[in-house]
């Protein structure tokens, strides 16, 4: 039997193109989200373009106590699953930095929720002895700005989650990766003032696919960010502290 995926956030755009690179690379795959509908039909036009199985379910990041019944489910239905996407995520705006009810959601769409379902998948992966974990963070996640601190913190804890996870999954043969992807053009960047050097989600989901047949565990998304970043983790924290950033 070919090799399944399972794609949480699956409605994302980041999602949908990644769908799409891995049903054409021959996978099965399992589409999972809020949005049941918008899944169906996700789901209808991934088989008629690739004719290959999909299947899609209700998943929500935030009702952590079904995750471990969630998964059990798709494992049962696709009869085991190769490999899994952490798509989901939630921007937020600046209001999440001073009112703690909007705060606690990007942190528990960006965060607790992964922590969660990462963990009933490690398990499941492990027990195996094979796999894959994608994890899509982002570059806010390597260091704090005032502009978007909550989504970064958040960001950053998933990487360092992620990191964690490949440090114990590592000799158990599975793979864990994180993706730290710039502006991507999807609904979550849209209006948004100031944006530069935007990548399509068509480029960032055909780097994601085919990062499983090279090594790398932390792929930066288009590669130059891997050196802004660099820069900007190194400016010392007393210039850092007065940019407007
Ligand atoms: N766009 C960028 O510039 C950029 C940059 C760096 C990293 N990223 C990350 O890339 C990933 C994909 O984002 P995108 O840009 O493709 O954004 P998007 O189109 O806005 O997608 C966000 C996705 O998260 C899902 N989601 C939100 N809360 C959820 C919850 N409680 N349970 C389940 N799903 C939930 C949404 O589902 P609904 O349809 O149900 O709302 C949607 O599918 C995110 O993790 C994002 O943080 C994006």
């Amino acid at each position: 039997m070919s090799q399944s995926v399972l794609i949480l956030g699956a409605t994302s755009a980041i999602a949908r193109a990644s769908a799409h690179a891995f049903a054409a690379r021959g996978y099965r795959v399992y589409c999972a989200g809020r949005d049941m509908e918008e899944l169906r039909r996700i789901a209808a036009d991934l088989e008629i373009r690739h004719g290959t199985e999909v299947k899609y379910g209700r998943f929500d990041a935030e009702a952590t106590d079904g995750h471990r019944a969630f998964l059990d489910g798709v494992t049962e239905e696709m009869g085991g699953l190769d490999g899994l996407l952490l798509a989901f995520g939630h921007l937020g705006d600046q209001v999440a930095a001073r009112d703690f009810s909007a705060g606690a959601a990007v942190i528990a769409r960006n965060f607790t929720g992964a922590a969660s379902i990462l963990g009933h998948a490690a398990d499941y992966f492990e027990s195996r002895g094979r796999g894959f974990i994608i994890g899509i963070s982002s570059v806010a996640g390597d260091r704090g700005r005032q502009s978007n601190y909550v989504y970064g913190a958040a960001k950053g804890a998933l990487s360092l989650y992620l990191q964690g996870l490949r440090n114990r999954l590592f000799p158990k043969g599975v793979r864990v990766i994180t993706v730290k992807p710039g502006f991507v053009d999807t609904a979550m960047t849209f209006g948004m003032p100031g944006l530069f050097l935007v990548a399509s989600p068509h480029y960032v989901a055909e780097r994601i696919a085919g990062a499983l047949d090279k090594g790398g565990d932390v792929l930066y998304l288009p590669w130059f960010w891997r050196y802004i970043m660099l820069i900007i983790v190194h400016i010392p924290e007393t210039v850092f502290k007065r940019l407007k950033l």
